[in-house]
């Protein structure tokens, strides 16, 4: 069975078009910086889709467009900008930033009530500590889509691989937190033979980042297999030149999984649903 992540999430963008609009009746328009350097292929497109799905909600956005070559001191600035500009309630910066940036320092000159990513060490402390913050899109897109499926996470083992700030580390916590109550393992480039490990998954979330890093003999029969990776395949038949593969060897996982997201069509549509609600719940809290 596939979990339809375009359907879960164009039903959560429903959702926060109806609570803009309420917003909006009294007043509010909600509103999201979205700051692009560059101009990075995969990047540009995450980015035009974020703010296609900002307008289509009700939400206003704010692009920000800049030289790859600009100056650290120069975004800063407008991140500065953005903090205090009254109209945006949210700043997304989309990473990776070109080379030579201090990706750290940038995600730390955004204002912890404008984090709508939930990058910045504010966010991050604060849902290491269990308490209420804006939670990465990916992750939290990926509680959201088990919660709707009907998957239980109580006792379950749930196996991450990958330990990326923005998506591992973050899902291991939300896995494991009070409420959602899996057991978590959290595999990565050192951990060895790790096939052993992800047999053993009830759920298993595969965020590595490489085509065909979980293949048929690596999943338990009738395990849900969330599949993070989003990889361009050369692809002479397609008009753009490539495909987009997961992390996961679809077609050999499929047969053996309860449940599995595809690629794309899974993962990919929460993350921006999930945006669209920290948007929302950001604008909540600033306008309270
Ligand atoms: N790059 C890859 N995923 C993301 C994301 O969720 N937010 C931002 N800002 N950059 C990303």
């Amino acid at each position: 069975m596939i979990i339809d992540g375009k359907k879960i999430a164009s039903d959560i963008r429903a959702e926060v078009a109806a609570e803009a609009a309420a917003m909006a009746a009294r007043g509010t328009r909600p509103g999201l910086a979205v700051v692009l350097l560059g101009d990075h292929p995969a990047s540009v497109s995450y980015v035009t889709a974020k703010e296609r799905a900002c307008a289509e909600c009700g939400i206003a956005s704010f692009p920000v467009r800049l030289p790859a070559d600009t100056p650290q001191e120069a975004l800063l600035a407008e991140i500065a900008r953005l903090n205090a500009d009254d109209r945006v309630d949210g700043i997304l910066v989309q990473l990776p930033l070109p080379r030579g940036f201090d990706e750290q320092a940038v995600i730390r000159a955004i204002a912890p009530e404008k984090d709508v990513d939930g990058f910045h060490p504010v966010s991050l402390g604060r849902l290491l500590l269990g308490q209420d913050t804006f939670v990465p899109c990916t992750p939290a897109g990926i509680i959201e889509l088990l919660r709707r499926s009907g998957v239980e996470t109580a006792g379950r083992h749930a196996v991450v691989v990958g330990r990326s700030n923005i998506v591992g580390k973050p899902m291991a916590l939300l896995l494991g937190r009070k409420g959602t109550d899996a057991t978590v393992t959290l595999c990565h480039t050192a951990t060895t033979n790790l096939a052993d490990m992800t047999r053993q998954a009830d759920i298993l979330v595969v965020a590595a980042g490489h085509p065909g890093t979980v293949g048929a003999g690596m999943v338990k029969p009738g395990a849900v297999v969330i599949d993070v990776g989003v990889n361009r395949i050369p692809d002479a038949t397609r008009k753009s030149g490539f495909r987009l593969v997961g992390d996961v060897d679809y077609a050999a996982v499929e047969p053996v999984a309860s449940l599995i997201t595809p690629v794309p069509g899974g993962v990919g549509p929460m993350t921006i649903a999930m945006l669209l609600k920290n948007t929302l719940r950001a604008a909540a809290l600033r306008r309270a």
